[in-house]
This record gives structure tokens, C-alpha cells and sequence, in this order.
């Protein structure tokens, strides 16, 4: 019979050795798992779980999002050869970064891999210089409500990890325009009360567009400046 994948992940939990096996795990009709070390983003990684062959019972229903919340505390995650681009979306949306290179790289054999780093602090690429640009946006195309934009720094939690880190992003009026949805994902700002619901800042800083660009020319970078 098949381990359970808690099982599976106990028994093999920090070996040295890879291990491999199709798992049970309530949800799913099937699901293939390696633990071991891998090397992403130029590091090596231990305790990676692999999954491949995945497929939920009755797809849709949040399987697949409550396992990764379940893991990821613990693991990092390793999603190999991703053939379905919905399953592609979703693993963007979680946080997933596809690997691009690095000593066992899937891609060359046609499909992408995405991995899920367990990591004590996590970054947002470009969310501090993004305020900036549209600080100095809004006031170059004359805007004399400066009121209305506040660029907002802040600690930030991931909803699927819970792991904290700094995020920059811009409101106004009502909504929330952040680096992450607005120009890496092409989608539509949202409302502050969704956000704020998502991501519970804390240690929230905020800015008039003028501040934005004094204190980035003071500091010589775009934040955090505490
Ligand atoms: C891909 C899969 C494992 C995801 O598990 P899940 O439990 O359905 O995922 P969740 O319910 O947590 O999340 C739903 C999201 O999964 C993604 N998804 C991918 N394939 C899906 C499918 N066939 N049906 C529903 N959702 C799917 C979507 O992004 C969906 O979100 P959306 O409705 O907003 O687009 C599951 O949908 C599945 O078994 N699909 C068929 C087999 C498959 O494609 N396996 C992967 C091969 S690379």
C-alpha cells in the first residue's frame, strides 16, 4: 500500500539521499513526490518536495491550495513540468517562481518548473521603485491633489505562508495599486479594504508623493527607509 504523504515526508525528512513515491493524500487521485536537495536561484535547498503527477479528485475545490498552505511552513516546494497553464496561474499567484536554470533544470524538456522557496524573509522585487515612478508620475502630470496619492510602505504577510516582508505600493482615493498585480501581472488595481484583508500590513509608513521623491533622493534608494 502506499504511504500517506505526512508519512512519507517523516519517514524521509532531512536524509541525504533522494526519495521518491507516488503518496495518498485525502483530495487526490494521484500524486508523485521526491524530498530532497536541490539547487534554485544559485542555492541549495534541502528538504525540497517535489510534486509531479498531480491530479485533484474534484478539481477546483482548494485542494491543491490548502496542501501547499499545509507544506510550504515546512518544505519548499517544487511544482515539475507545470502542462497546465491554469495550474500555472495559480502557482503564480501563490508566490511560485519559475526555475530558470540551476543543476536539475526541467525546462529543457519543454515545461516549466515553479518553486515555492521556504525562506525567513521574502522580498517584492520592485514594489519601492514602483512608488516612486508614479510619485513622480502624479506630479509631473501636474496633479494639485497631491492629497489623494499616498505611496504606503509597510511589513506585509503572505497569505498562504503567513511570512512577513516589506511592500511598497500606492493608493488612491479607494484603491490599492500595487507593483506585483498592476505591472507583473497586468491586472486591475483592487479595493483597500480587499487588500489590506489579503495581506495585513503592519509597521505602516505613508508618504505624499513629494515626500516619495525627497526622501529617495535623501537616502539615495527607493525603501525601505527605516
Ligand atoms: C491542477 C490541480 C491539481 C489543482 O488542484 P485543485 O485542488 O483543483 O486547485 P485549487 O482548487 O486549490 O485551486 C483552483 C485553481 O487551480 C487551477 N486549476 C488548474 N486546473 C484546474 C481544473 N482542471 N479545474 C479547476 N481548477 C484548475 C485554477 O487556477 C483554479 O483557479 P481558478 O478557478 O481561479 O482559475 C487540479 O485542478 C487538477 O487535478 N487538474 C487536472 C489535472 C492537472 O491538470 N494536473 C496538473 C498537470 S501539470
Amino acid at each position: 500500500m502506499l504511504p500517506t504523504l505526512d508519512k512519507f515526508i517523516a519517514d524521509n525528512l532531512n536524509s541525504r539521499f533522494p526519495h521518491t513515491s507516488y503518496v495518498r493524500e485525502p483530495g487526490f487521485r494521484s500524486l508523485y513526490v521526491r524530498l530532497w536537495s536541490r539547487v534554485l536561484n544559485n542555492q541549495k535547498h534541502d528538504n525540497v518536495l517535489d510534486i509531479a503527477n498531480i491530479q485533484a479528485t474534484k478539481p477546483g475545490k482548494g485542494k491543491f491550495t490548502e496542501l501547499i498552505k499545509r507544506l510550504h511552513p515546512q518544505l519548499t516546494i517544487y511544482v515539475e513540468c507545470v502542462q497546465n497553464p491554469r495550474l500555472e496561474a495559480l502557482l503564480i499567484r501563490m508566490g511560485f517562481k519559475k526555475n530558470d536554470g540551476g543543476v536539475a533544470n526541467d525546462t529543457i524538456i519543454g515545461f516549466p518548473s515553479y518553486y515555492l522557496l521556504k525562506e525567513k524573509t521574502e522580498t517584492c522585487g520592485q514594489c519601492f521603485e514602483f512608488v516612486f515612478k508614479r510619485a513622480k508620475q502624479w506630479l509631473n502630470a501636474g496633479n494639485v491633489e497631491s492629497s489623494r496619492f499616498v505611496g504606503v510602505h509597510a511589513t506585509v504577510h503572505n497569505p498562504w505562508s503567513n511570512k512577513a516582508f516589506e511592500h511598497a505600493w500606492v493608493e488612491v482615493d479607494e484603491l490599492v495599486y500595487d507593483w506585483q498585480t498592476i505591472e507583473l501581472k497586468n491586472y486591475s488595481p483592487i479595493s483597500k479594504a480587499e487588500f489590506y484583508a489579503k495581506w495585513k500590513p503592519t509597521n505602516i509608513r505613508r508618504y505624499t508623493p513629494e515626500q516619495v521623491l525627497a526622501i529617495a533622493v535623501k537616502y539615495g534608494h527607493y525603501g525601505p527607509w527605516t
